[in-house]
């Protein structure tokens, strides 16, 4: 312990900041060596240093003439110390049976003269004494530590799913007796009421929630003022979004119901995970399987049309092992009801109904008349003068009270909550005898038409009536002057238009 090596102060500084929750490193155990804490399931490292002074020493006389045999010393005094490990003068290992494929020691131990014992992971019956004793060419070195072992217990065991009630207890191979437990949320104390009850220093999770997730401390105070800790990093299967989603979907489109695991099952080592769908549809159920490898993590159910039937409540059961979680989700369904069906004649009275199955009482609504020529596609919120006098824009009820050509086009209802947009569902307004009226548009469109058709015919006659004209004067040149009358005034354009550029650009 004269000798700490900084590696091992810096595991006791990082220890330190855990979030008031220290695990003690390594103390100086009384007339035993050194002490080191760990938590199981972890890892540990029993200290076990040569002076460098020794070593360089021995290395220049015999470099390679060292062994390191690490027993452990039987939990009753009438009980024989076993091996734990042996690297006899060759080199070889040795590792008994009990602890073998979990103990370790540096391959280059002989030359950087770090015997430490690698312990990975710990078991809580790994608590007790140890003593290494490492021989080499001119003497010999012992070190002595004792590991304590802090014990966190999850009851059930892993997985820890959603809404099952669990039990996190904490004990440690400390002999003194235990005056009290504390518990640490993410570095937060826990208060021993509410929630959260302690219950013989253990901690009850009546219902686990995704929040109750992330690193749980223990804190045992001893009647000798020792102190241990240990952290637990809960993770809790459950199901990501809203605890009660809702999925707002238009009658005749299809909708897709959410049912996704909070992490990949295969990080909890589940291996076969099983969803179904249910519905509690007038008291018989409707079950659909899904087919889902266990690397995926998402379990939706698809329904190509939904109609207002399809609305209500849908659960999502998934087995994970031996536990079973369920999510419920609602299927609300937004539909526009006409009050005519089929096509509208002009000059008619019309209704829309925009309803919705399952409001939660706080949804707002509001119709668009989508424009139905596409270069004006944009939205055109239904403010006009036919929608005023009958009362607020918000309203689920649409009035047209005389239908005209301009009414022609998708109606949109818009449902929002105080989240924002839910969704929406349109209705396509057709008009029977279109044709009278919207005559304007077709009419002024022929009359374009007839213009250029006559501006066109009358400029053809011109040109015939020059080419006529200069084919009676029979000119002397005629190349000449076939090259006059192109270049020139071609020029002549090209210069004004650079002119006019230069201009232009000044
Ligand atoms: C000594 O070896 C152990 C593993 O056996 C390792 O964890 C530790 O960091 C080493 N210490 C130093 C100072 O290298
Ligand atoms: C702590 O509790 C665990 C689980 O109940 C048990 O296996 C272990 O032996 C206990 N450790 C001590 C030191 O009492
Ligand atoms: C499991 O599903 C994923 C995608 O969902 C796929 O990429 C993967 O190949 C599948 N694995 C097996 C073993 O079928």
């Amino acid at each position: 312990m004269r000798q700490m090596s900084p590696v091992l102060f810096l595991t006791f500084t990082l220890l330190a900041f855990n979030a008031g929750c220290v695990l003690p490193g390594i103390a100086e155990g009384g007339s035993w060596g050194q002490k080191v804490w760990a938590t199981a399931g972890s890892s540990a490292v029993l200290p076990c240093h040569l002076s460098p002074r020794k070593i360089w020493k021995s290395w220049k006389q015999l470099p390679d003439k060292t062994s390191v045999l690490w027993k452990r010393h039987g939990k009753s005094a009438h009980q024989e110390p076993h091996v734990v490990l042996e690297v006899g003068y060759s080199g070889l290992q040795k590792t008994a049976l009990p602890m073998r494929p979990r103990v370790s020691i540096q391959a280059s131990a002989s030359r950087n003269g770090n015997f430490s014992l690698r312990i990975d992971p710990v078991r809580s019956e790994d608590a007790g004494l140890y003593e290494a004793r490492v021989a080499y060419s001119v003497g010999a070195h012992s070190c002595q530590v004792e590991l304590g072992v802090v014990t966190v217990t999850l009851s059930p065991p892993s997985p820890v799913v959603e809404n099952e009630p669990l039990l996190l207890s904490c004990n440690s191979s400390h002999r003194a007796s235990l005056l009290e437990t504390r518990w640490f949320h993410n570095g937060h104390p826990v208060p021993t009421s509410g929630t959260f009850f302690s219950l013989h220093g253990a901690l009850s999770i009546p219902r686990p929630a995704m929040s109750d997730a992330g690193s749980w401390c223990c804190q045992l105070r001893y009647s000798d003022n020792l102190v241990i800790s240990a952290t637990y990093n809960l993770q809790i299967l459950g199901f990501d979004g809203p605890a009660n989603p809702v999925v707002y979907a238009a009658a005749g489109s299809a909708a897709d119901l959410p049912c996704t695991l909070s992490y990949l099952p295969s990080a909890f080592g589940i291996k076969v995970v099983t969803a179904h769908w249910s519905r509690l549809a007038g008291g018989h159920l409707q079950d659909w399987d899904i087919p889902q490898n266990s690397s995926g993590r998402s379990f939706p159910l698809h329904l190509h049309t939904v109609g207002p039937g399809d609305a209500g409540q849908y659960r999502c059961a998934i087995s994970v092992g031996s536990k079973t979680i369920k999510r419920d989700v609602t299927l609300a369904v937004i539909t526009v009801t006409p009050s005519i069906q089929g096509p509208v004649s002009e000059g008619s009275r019309l209704l829309l109904i925009c309803s919705l199955t399952h409001p939660r009482g706080h949804e707002r609504f509001q119709w668009k008349h989508l424009d139905s020529t596409p270069t004006k596609s944009k939205l055109v919120v239904a403010t006009s003068h036919n929608l005023e006098s009958h009362g607020s824009q918000m309203s689920p009820t649409l009035e047209i009270p005389q239908v005209s050509g301009k009414d022609t086009g998708t109606w949109e209802c818009s449902v929002y909550g105080p989240e924002g947009s839910l969704g929406a569902a349109e209705y396509r307004l057709q008009i029977t005898g279109a044709q009278v009226s919207s005559p304007p548009a077709i009419f002024s469109g022929q009359v374009t038409f007839g213009l250029t058709l006559v501006l066109f015919l009358l400029l053809a006659v011109c040109v015939l009536a020059l080419a006529l004209q200069k084919r009676a004067r029979r000119p002397a040149f005629p190349a000449l002057e076939g090259m006059v009358a192109v270049t020139v005034p071609k020029k002549e354009v090209e210069e004004n238009q650079k002119e006019k550029i230069q201009q232009d650009e000044c």
